[in-house]
């Protein structure tokens, strides 16, 4: 059953009923004003930082789940009769309804007896601020006489005390309210403006406004007033009686309400544009006059008149359209398949974007207060848009760089306002540092710039550590030379990819972290999932460091030469096949007894994902038909037509020694769900032993595009990927959870990008090696590549033998096209592939 569709020319999914499963959201901002928003006009505002400067009130896990947003109400001023335009949160049943999730904006419109509503929200670009541009139309015979009323509730910043402080905030929340009749400004647009300026009296020099183009009639800023008693957000009083009552907060709950009175003729429509937004006073120009509390506005008012304006807010509109094109232009392909089509032009790469800005802190899951900017998430993260905006990719990688720890390990996530690292969700991940070689290796390869090698970077943000990037990642590789176990296996510390394979917590106190907690000793338990990493990592720095070698005359470090990496590659390769092999498919893991996790040995975990993606990227037993081994085991133990599970059979019972893994009920998250992020991992090994189709398979089953057609199963929205889908084990098999910021946007997008479609930037050139579904007679795709339009074609040709390349006209040898002569604009790629 589906509940909308996607309209791909327009780059929006249409969503035809507000009652979806969960509420299906978007993501308005692309800089630092960011906010989300659901089909029913649901979701929060922010600036940069989801917990530190939270603009709006939105309460998780509410009843109903989607409750407080960005909401317009309507009253018919004849008959008294209300209704929210974007359905919620009056709920109150609609003529006509429909919700355009876009790049960037989202547009709602419904009818109801004749007055036809349309709401576009987004953020503009480079602005700090979101536009709410509503157009309101008779279609009836007659005149309309209508209240309009906006409704926003104000958090008071930071949004973890927000919600747990209330014998503070009860007091402090303040607005300022320009009067409504004298405009001390000379102009008018101070009088539809409500500040919200909680704490600004003291430490905050950072205030909200929330502005309207029209003549008030009337406004609110205290919830009570506006809801009355024992009332909620789906009945106010003021709506249902049609007057506001100018209201100001005084402690309590701020929010900003508008009043408008309209009065519409037959045919007549009229627009309305509010604006909800940031700013931020220097220290000594907080206040005007200097000895009072009032907010000095002269630097704000300039961009409430400007935006106020219709045009300036349409010509803001098309900037944002134009800025997405371009964005999604990088890399586009007409394949024989419209769901791996729309996911790849469209919705993939704007979920990686969103995954790049969000780490995994602000969902309808992740509440914006748990989680920062996550290193192995971020790192992950880049690899899926690095071509999109690589200087900004660029940005990041330093970023994280600078959060890592001088023994190169890394701190678990750092504040995307601060930008330092911090230990709240612990540190001691011993996969973490790999992540960063692997990005840093995906930005050279995809700009061909050497010059980030060679970047100076601090250490833990300490001034006076600066060290060359590239020493950085030799330091990751050190973290686990001198972190061996028993096997000669890299220790697991706290946890690997699987967060939740805590070898060393043995908890047995509820409520205890599972991430910060470690009271094994830690010398005993391995990762075999690591090895695998450390081996595709090695794979890198054997190429980087002959770069670094070529170009850069004196080192102030202790240089390893390609061969270091090579024989520590080989190396670690040996005691994967002494000991992380069980006879038909990788081992997961070693526990602090030394006893072997993901083995035939085991009565239940006898088999998990990670190994067998990571070994075999990493071509282990390519040649020798163990890779072939593993997955087919993977094939016919793990595989379900939802996806691959995580591990089978699942745990039945918590088990002390094994962490938050044994947590979960079976068939859920960690425990034997179909976690996504792993399955591209088995996307690519499959591509690696030459198996299209079965990559390709995989590939469609958690592909959300094809995944629509199951919506009252799947829940989640149908055009992102979602974290979990329920496994075998679990009642509510093919339910997803945990939709959009995960690091499955990314990998599925490397894994139908650069192995199925095989389309792959190189350190000397990109790379093309298309490994697709033998029932493909070919695709094209244009990718622009170091700033060079690659126009590709590749086609079944039943005259040849072998698989050939044809650059500009020209046979080539291998997979890899030669970076052309400077200047070059175009190249034109034609690859044949032999047939079947
Ligand atoms: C989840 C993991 C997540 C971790 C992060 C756990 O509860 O199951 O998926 O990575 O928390 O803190
Ligand atoms: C989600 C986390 O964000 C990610 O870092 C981790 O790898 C997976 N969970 C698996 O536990």
């Amino acid at each position: 059953m589906r509940f909308g569709y996607f309209d791909d020319k327009s780059r929006e999914y249409v969503i035809t009923r507000p009652d979806t499963p969960l509420p299906w959201i978007n993501y308005l901002g692309t800089d630092s004003f960011f906010g989300l928003i659901s089909n029913t006009a649901g979701g929060y505002s922010f600036y940069k930082d989801a917990r530190l400067r939270r603009l709006t009130r939105y309460r998780y896990n509410n009843a109903p789940l989607d409750m407080g947003g960005r909401y317009i109400y309507l009253r018919d001023a004849d008959s008294g009769e209300i209704w929210s335009p974007s359905w919620m949160p009056t709920r109150v049943d609609l003529d006509s309804y429909e919700c355009r999730h876009g790049m960037g904006y989202t547009v709602i419109t419904s009818k109801k007896k004749g007055v036809e509503a349309h709401i576009r929200y987004f953020v503009p670009l480079n602005l700090e601020c979101e536009v709410w541009d509503v157009t309101l139309a008779n279609e009836r015979e007659d005149e309309v006489n209508l209240d309009l009323f906006s409704a926003v509730e104000f958090a008071l910043w930071d949004a973890w005390d927000d919600s747990t402080n209330f014998q503070r905030n009860f007091n402090t929340g303040e607005v300022e309210v320009p009067d409504l009749h004298i405009d001390p400004d000379g102009g008018d647009v101070l009088r539809g403006t409500i500040f919200h300026k909680t704490e600004y009296r003291e430490r905050r020099n950072h205030f909200a406004y929330f502005a309207c183009s029209e003549p008030l009639n009337g406004f609110d800023t205290q919830r009570d007033a506006f809801l009355g008693p024992n009332r909620g957000w789906d009945r106010p009083l003021v709506v249902e009686s049609g007057q506001s009552k100018n209201s100001i907060a005084h402690g309590w709950q701020p929010i900003g309400s508008h009043h408008l009175k309209l009065h519409l003729k037959p045919g007549e429509a009229k627009r309305v544009i509010f604006l909800l937004g940031y700013h931020e006073n220097s220290t000594n120009e907080k206040f005007d006059p200097a000895d009072s509390n009032t907010i000095n506005k002269a630097g704000v008012l300039p961009v409430i008149r400007e935006f106020l304006s219709l045009d300036r807010v349409d010509k803001a509109f098309e900037e944002l359209r134009e800025y997405w094109k371009e964005l999604l232009s990088k890399f586009t392909v007409v394949t024989p398949d419209e769901d791996t089509n729309r996911m790849v032009n469209i919705w993939n790469a704007y979920q990686c974007m969103i995954t790049f800005n969000m780490s995994r802190s602000a969902s309808y899951f992740e509440s914006g207060i748990g989680r920062g900017m996550g290193f192995r998430d971020s790192a992950q993260d880049l690899l899926g848009f690095v071509h999109i905006v690589p200087e900004r990719a660029r940005e990041r990688l330093l970023d994280l760089a600078a959060t890592q720890l001088i023994n190169g390990g890394a701190f678990h996530q750092y504040s995307p306002l601060t930008k330092r690292g911090n230990n709240d969700v612990g540190s001691g991940f011993n996969d973490d540092p790999h992540w960063l070689v692997l990005a840093t290796a995906a930005y050279v390869k995809e700009t061909g710039d050497l010059s980030i090698l060679d970047e100076m970077v601090p250490y833990e943000n300490q001034r006076g550590t600066e060290m060359p990037l590239f020493e950085h990642l030799q330091r990751a590789i050190q973290y686990t030379l001198e972190r061996l176990g028993p096997h000669q296996l890299p220790l697991i510390g706290r946890a690997d990819w699987n967060d939740c394979l805590n070898l060393n917590c043995f908890s047995d106190t509820p409520g205890q972290s599972f991430q910060t907690t470690t009271n094994q000793d830690g010398n005993t338990a391995e990762s075999v999932m690591i090895a695998g990493l450390f081996i595709l990592s090695c794979q890198e720095m054997v190429q980087l460091a002959s770069i670094v070698a070529s170009h850069t005359v004196t080192k102030a470090y202790d240089f390893h030469a390609p061969e270091f990496y090579l024989e520590k590659a080989q190396q670690m390769e040996q005691a994967v096949w002494q000991a992380g092999w069980d006879g038909e498919w990788f081992r997961r893991a070693y526990d602090a007894f030394g006893e072997p996790l993901g083995s035939r040995l085991n009565d239940e975990g006898q088999i998990f994902i990670e190994p067998q993606g990571l070994c075999v990227m990493a071509g282990l037993g390519v040649e020798d038909g163990k890779a072939r081994q593993a997955l087919d085991a993977v094939r016919d133990r793990l595989a379900t037509p939802h996806g691959v599970v995580l591990l089978n059979p699942a745990y039945s019972r918590y088990q002390l020694r094994l962490g938050e893994i044994s947590s979960y009920p079976p068939g859920y998250k960690e425990n034997a769900s179909i976690f996504c992020h792993s399955n591209p991992w088995i996307m690519i090994a499959e591509t690696v032993i030459g198996r299209g189709d079965r990559a390709f398979d995989y590939y469609k089953r958690i592909n959300p595009s094809v995944r629509e057609a199951i919506s009252e199963v799947h829940r989640c929205e149908p055009y992102v990927y979602a974290q979990t889908i329920a496994g075998k084990d679990a009642p509510t098999h093919g339910e997803a959870k945990n939709s959009w910021l995960t690091g499955t946007a990314s990998w599925n997008y490397v894994a139908i990008t650069q192995y199925i479609l095989g389309i792959k930037p190189t350190y000397n050139g990109l790379s093309i090696h298309p490994v697709i579904p033998s029932d493909w007679q070919g695709f094209e795709a244009k990718r622009i590549f170091r700033g060079v339009v690659y126009n590709i074609k590749v086609e079944r040709c039943s005259s040849s033998s072998s698989t050939r390349l044809i650059v500009d006209g020209q046979l080539i040898e291998g997979y890899v096209i030669p970076i052309p002569p400077e200047g070059t604009l175009e190249v034109n790629v034609v690859m044949e592939l032999a047939e079947n």
